[in-house]
Protein backbone atom coordinates (compact mmCIF):
# COMPACT_ATOMS: atom_id res chain seq x y z
CA UNK A 1 0.00 0.00 0.00
CA UNK A 2 1.35 3.55 -0.63
CA UNK A 3 -0.22 6.11 1.66
CA UNK A 4 -2.26 9.09 0.24
CA UNK A 5 -1.27 12.47 1.78
CA UNK A 6 -3.41 14.79 3.49
CA UNK A 7 -2.58 17.70 1.98
CA UNK A 8 -2.29 20.16 4.79
CA UNK A 9 -1.94 23.53 2.09
CA UNK A 10 -4.57 22.14 0.15
CA UNK A 11 -7.13 21.87 2.90
CA UNK A 12 -5.72 25.32 4.34
CA UNK A 13 -6.13 27.22 1.03
CA UNK A 14 -9.97 25.61 1.59
CA UNK A 15 -10.42 26.86 4.57
CA UNK A 16 -8.90 29.77 4.39
CA UNK A 17 -11.33 30.74 2.01
CA UNK A 18 -14.32 30.12 4.14
CA UNK A 19 -12.81 32.55 6.63
CA UNK A 20 -12.11 35.01 3.96
CA UNK A 21 -16.23 35.17 3.25
CA UNK A 22 -17.16 34.80 6.89
CA UNK A 23 -14.63 37.90 8.01
CA UNK A 24 -16.22 39.99 4.79
CA UNK A 25 -19.81 39.19 6.31
CA UNK A 26 -18.51 40.61 9.31
CA UNK A 27 -16.89 43.60 8.19
CA UNK A 28 -20.18 44.47 6.60
CA UNK A 29 -21.54 44.05 10.08
CA UNK A 30 -19.09 46.75 11.06
CA UNK A 31 -16.56 44.51 12.79
CA UNK A 32 -13.53 43.43 11.46
CA UNK A 33 -11.65 40.52 12.87
CA UNK A 34 -8.34 41.50 14.70
CA UNK A 35 -5.34 39.78 15.68
CA UNK A 36 -2.20 41.09 17.41
CA UNK A 37 0.96 39.48 17.31
CA UNK A 38 3.71 40.19 20.03
CA UNK A 39 7.70 39.30 19.13
CA UNK A 40 10.26 39.78 21.78
CA UNK A 41 13.46 39.49 20.70
CA UNK A 42 15.00 38.21 17.49
CA UNK A 43 14.74 34.79 17.35
CA UNK A 44 14.98 33.94 13.49
CA UNK A 45 12.36 30.89 13.48
CA UNK A 46 10.29 33.07 15.60
CA UNK A 47 9.97 36.45 12.63
CA UNK A 48 9.36 33.86 10.01
CA UNK A 49 6.55 32.55 11.69
CA UNK A 50 5.21 35.74 13.46
CA UNK A 51 5.86 37.29 9.41
CA UNK A 52 3.40 34.16 8.04
CA UNK A 53 0.85 34.59 10.37
CA UNK A 54 0.64 38.61 10.07
CA UNK A 55 0.41 37.57 6.21
CA UNK A 56 -2.91 35.36 6.84
CA UNK A 57 -4.09 37.69 8.33
CA UNK A 58 -4.06 40.26 6.02
CA UNK A 59 -4.89 37.74 3.49
CA UNK A 60 -8.23 36.67 5.13
CA UNK A 61 -9.08 40.31 5.36
CA UNK A 62 -8.33 40.63 8.94
CA UNK A 63 -6.79 43.75 10.81
CA UNK A 64 -3.47 42.30 11.84
CA UNK A 65 -1.39 44.16 14.89
CA UNK A 66 2.42 43.31 15.02
CA UNK A 67 3.95 44.48 18.24
CA UNK A 68 7.90 43.96 18.10
CA UNK A 69 10.31 44.12 21.12
CA UNK A 70 14.03 44.36 21.89
CA UNK A 71 14.82 41.22 24.04
CA UNK A 72 15.63 43.27 27.17
CA UNK A 73 11.96 44.06 27.20
CA UNK A 74 11.19 43.38 30.86
CA UNK A 75 8.60 41.27 31.95
CA UNK A 76 5.96 44.26 33.54
CA UNK A 77 6.64 46.03 30.38
CA UNK A 78 5.12 43.31 28.38
CA UNK A 79 2.40 42.63 31.18
CA UNK A 80 1.12 46.44 30.57
CA UNK A 81 1.10 45.91 26.54
CA UNK A 82 -0.99 42.52 26.51
CA UNK A 83 -3.63 44.68 29.69
CA UNK A 84 -3.61 47.18 27.06
CA UNK A 85 -4.67 45.03 23.98
CA UNK A 86 -7.05 43.27 26.47
CA UNK A 87 -9.21 46.35 26.63
CA UNK A 88 -8.55 47.31 22.84
CA UNK A 89 -11.83 46.44 20.69
CA UNK A 90 -10.10 46.45 17.29
CA UNK A 91 -8.34 43.54 18.77
CA UNK A 92 -9.99 39.80 19.02
CA UNK A 93 -7.17 37.53 19.16
CA UNK A 94 -3.60 37.97 21.19
CA UNK A 95 -0.62 35.80 20.56
CA UNK A 96 2.60 36.05 22.61
CA UNK A 97 5.37 34.31 20.16
CA UNK A 98 6.96 31.78 21.91
CA UNK A 99 9.86 30.98 23.65
CA UNK A 100 10.25 34.30 25.16
CA UNK A 101 13.67 35.61 26.24
CA UNK A 102 14.57 33.75 29.78
CA UNK A 103 14.46 36.12 32.16
CA UNK A 104 10.78 36.22 31.52
CA UNK A 105 8.03 33.94 32.29
CA UNK A 106 6.19 32.78 30.08
CA UNK A 107 3.24 31.27 31.39
CA UNK A 108 2.80 34.48 33.37
CA UNK A 109 2.48 36.35 30.28
CA UNK A 110 -0.17 33.48 28.78
CA UNK A 111 -1.90 33.96 32.26
CA UNK A 112 -2.05 37.97 31.69
CA UNK A 113 -4.28 37.49 28.02
CA UNK A 114 -7.66 38.14 28.45
CA UNK A 115 -9.11 34.13 27.95
CA UNK A 116 -11.74 35.82 25.61
CA UNK A 117 -8.60 36.90 23.44
CA UNK A 118 -6.60 33.03 23.94
CA UNK A 119 -6.62 32.28 19.92
CA UNK A 120 -3.66 30.47 20.78
CA UNK A 121 -5.40 28.25 23.27
CA UNK A 122 -2.38 28.22 25.93
CA UNK A 123 -4.31 29.73 28.91
CA UNK A 124 -5.05 27.50 31.49
CA UNK A 125 -8.88 28.69 31.48
CA UNK A 126 -8.52 27.11 27.91
CA UNK A 127 -7.01 24.15 29.00
CA UNK A 128 -9.72 23.60 31.92
CA UNK A 129 -12.39 23.76 29.20
CA UNK A 130 -10.67 21.47 26.88
CA UNK A 131 -10.22 19.04 29.62
CA UNK A 132 -13.93 19.35 30.88
CA UNK A 133 -15.18 19.73 26.87
CA UNK A 134 -16.99 23.42 27.78
CA UNK A 135 -16.29 25.66 24.84
CA UNK A 136 -12.90 27.48 24.77
CA UNK A 137 -10.32 28.36 22.31
CA UNK A 138 -8.33 25.24 21.17
CA UNK A 139 -4.30 24.65 20.28
CA UNK A 140 -4.00 25.07 16.72
CA UNK A 141 -1.66 22.50 16.03
CA UNK A 142 -3.74 19.61 17.69
CA UNK A 143 -6.93 21.33 16.36
CA UNK A 144 -5.37 21.53 12.95
CA UNK A 145 -4.77 17.83 13.13
CA UNK A 146 -7.98 16.88 13.84
CA UNK A 147 -9.28 18.95 10.75
CA UNK A 148 -7.13 16.74 8.67
CA UNK A 149 -8.74 14.38 10.29
CA UNK A 150 -12.56 15.65 9.47
CA UNK A 151 -11.04 16.41 5.82
CA UNK A 152 -10.67 12.49 4.84
CA UNK A 153 -14.28 12.00 6.88
CA UNK A 154 -12.30 9.58 9.88
CA UNK A 155 -14.86 8.39 12.35
CA UNK A 156 -12.34 8.19 15.06
CA UNK A 157 -15.20 6.41 17.24
CA UNK A 158 -13.40 3.16 19.05
CA UNK A 159 -10.58 3.88 17.26
CA UNK A 160 -7.22 3.63 18.59
CA UNK A 161 -5.29 6.60 18.98
CA UNK A 162 -1.61 6.62 19.81
CA UNK A 163 0.31 10.34 20.82
CA UNK A 164 3.71 10.53 20.68
CA UNK A 165 4.50 13.53 22.88
CA UNK A 166 2.94 15.32 26.16
CA UNK A 167 3.63 18.83 25.48
CA UNK A 168 0.95 21.44 26.94
CA UNK A 169 1.05 23.04 23.12
CA UNK A 170 1.01 19.73 20.97
CA UNK A 171 0.31 16.22 22.77
CA UNK A 172 -1.56 17.23 26.13
CA UNK A 173 -4.14 18.83 24.17
CA UNK A 174 -4.34 16.44 20.89
CA UNK A 175 -5.22 13.41 23.76
CA UNK A 176 -7.99 15.40 24.73
CA UNK A 177 -9.29 16.20 21.58
CA UNK A 178 -9.49 12.74 20.32
CA UNK A 179 -11.07 11.19 23.28
CA UNK A 180 -14.07 14.01 22.94
CA UNK A 181 -14.47 12.24 19.72
CA UNK A 182 -14.36 8.85 21.18
CA UNK A 183 -11.11 7.02 20.30
CA UNK A 184 -8.97 5.55 22.84
CA UNK A 185 -6.09 8.05 23.70
CA UNK A 186 -2.47 6.22 24.37
CA UNK A 187 -0.20 9.21 25.11
CA UNK A 188 3.75 8.19 24.75
CA UNK A 189 6.85 10.19 25.12
CA UNK A 190 10.24 10.07 25.84
CA UNK A 191 9.57 7.81 29.27
CA UNK A 192 7.57 5.43 27.00
CA UNK A 193 9.43 1.91 27.02
CA UNK A 194 8.77 -0.22 24.21
CA UNK A 195 7.09 3.03 21.96
CA UNK A 196 6.67 0.57 18.78
CA UNK A 197 4.47 -2.28 20.91
CA UNK A 198 1.86 0.85 21.53
CA UNK A 199 2.49 2.28 17.88
CA UNK A 200 2.07 -1.08 15.88
CA UNK A 201 -1.57 -1.01 18.17
CA UNK A 202 -2.96 2.04 16.32
CA UNK A 203 -5.28 3.08 14.07
CA UNK A 204 -4.14 6.29 14.52
CA UNK A 205 -0.44 7.80 15.29
CA UNK A 206 0.14 11.35 15.74
CA UNK A 207 4.18 12.34 15.90
CA UNK A 208 4.72 15.15 17.92
CA UNK A 209 8.10 14.96 19.75
CA UNK A 210 10.73 16.81 17.69
CA UNK A 211 13.04 13.93 16.67
CA UNK A 212 13.80 12.89 13.38
CA UNK A 213 12.55 9.03 12.41
CA UNK A 214 10.39 8.47 15.73
CA UNK A 215 8.12 6.57 13.67
CA UNK A 216 9.68 4.08 11.22
CA UNK A 217 7.48 1.60 8.62
CA UNK A 218 7.80 -1.26 11.29
CA UNK A 219 5.97 0.65 13.71
CA UNK A 220 3.32 1.29 12.10
CA UNK A 221 -0.02 -1.74 11.27
CA UNK A 222 -0.73 -1.22 7.90
CA UNK A 223 -3.62 0.75 7.10
CA UNK A 224 -2.90 3.35 9.81
CA UNK A 225 -3.30 7.26 9.42
CA UNK A 226 -0.25 9.27 10.44
CA UNK A 227 0.23 12.77 11.08
CA UNK A 228 3.74 14.44 11.75
CA UNK A 229 3.96 17.79 14.09
CA UNK A 230 7.58 17.19 13.52
CA UNK A 231 10.01 20.35 12.37
CA UNK A 232 13.05 19.43 12.23
CA UNK A 233 16.24 19.00 9.54
CA UNK A 234 17.98 16.52 8.25
CA UNK A 235 21.40 15.88 7.75
CA UNK A 236 21.24 17.77 4.45
CA UNK A 237 19.40 20.73 5.65
CA UNK A 238 16.08 19.68 4.63
CA UNK A 239 13.07 20.42 6.52
CA UNK A 240 11.51 17.04 8.02
CA UNK A 241 9.35 15.88 10.19
CA UNK A 242 9.55 12.94 13.40
CA UNK A 243 8.11 10.14 10.52
CA UNK A 244 10.33 8.50 8.44
CA UNK A 245 7.88 9.62 5.62
CA UNK A 246 9.83 7.09 2.42
CA UNK A 247 9.15 4.34 4.65
CA UNK A 248 5.70 4.74 6.49
CA UNK A 249 4.23 5.78 3.80
CA UNK A 250 4.16 2.25 2.22
CA UNK A 251 2.17 0.92 4.98
CA UNK A 252 0.16 3.98 5.90
CA UNK A 253 -3.14 4.84 4.42
CA UNK A 254 -2.98 8.36 4.98
CA UNK A 255 -0.03 10.69 5.87
CA UNK A 256 0.97 14.08 5.93
CA UNK A 257 4.43 14.97 4.85
CA UNK A 258 6.75 17.56 5.64
CA UNK A 259 6.80 20.79 4.85
CA UNK A 260 2.94 20.89 3.17
CA UNK A 261 1.33 19.25 6.20
CA UNK A 262 0.46 20.04 9.19
CA UNK A 263 2.59 23.36 9.57
CA UNK A 264 0.11 25.80 7.23
CA UNK A 265 -2.89 23.77 9.34
CA UNK A 266 -1.29 25.71 12.36
CA UNK A 267 -1.76 29.00 11.10
CA UNK A 268 -5.37 28.06 9.41
CA UNK A 269 -6.67 27.21 13.29
CA UNK A 270 -5.28 30.39 14.85
CA UNK A 271 -7.20 32.67 11.66
CA UNK A 272 -10.43 30.46 12.57
CA UNK A 273 -9.77 31.21 16.31
CA UNK A 274 -9.35 34.90 16.01
CA UNK A 275 -12.84 34.87 13.43
CA UNK A 276 -14.82 33.06 16.12
CA UNK A 277 -13.76 35.44 18.62
CA UNK A 278 -14.84 38.23 16.77
CA UNK A 279 -17.62 36.50 15.95
CA UNK A 280 -18.63 36.14 19.64
CA UNK A 281 -18.33 39.67 19.99
CA UNK A 282 -20.50 40.97 16.98
CA UNK A 283 -23.24 38.50 18.01
CA UNK A 284 -22.45 39.92 21.52
CA UNK A 285 -22.90 43.73 20.73
CA UNK A 286 -25.92 42.72 18.06
N1 LIG B 1 6.05 29.11 18.93
C1 LIG B 1 6.03 27.99 18.19
N2 LIG B 1 4.75 27.64 17.94
C2 LIG B 1 3.96 28.56 18.52
C3 LIG B 1 2.55 28.73 18.58
O1 LIG B 1 1.75 27.96 18.06
N3 LIG B 1 2.14 29.84 19.26
C4 LIG B 1 3.00 30.69 19.86
N4 LIG B 1 2.49 31.72 20.52
N5 LIG B 1 4.30 30.55 19.82
C5 LIG B 1 4.78 29.49 19.15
Amino acid sequence: MTARLIDGIALSQQLRKQVAARAQALRQRGVQPGLAVILVGDNPASQVYVRNKVKACEEAGFHSLLERYDASLSQPALLEHIARLNLDERIHGILVQLPLPDHIDAQRVIEAISPEKDVDGFHIASAGALMTGLPGFWPCTPYGCLKMLDSIGYDLKGKHAVVIGRSNIVGKPMALMLLQRNATVTVCHSGTQNLAHFTRQADVIVAAVGRRNVLTADMVKPGAVVLDVGMNRNDEGKLCGDVDFEGVRQVASYITPVPGGVGPMTITMLLINTLESAERVANLSS
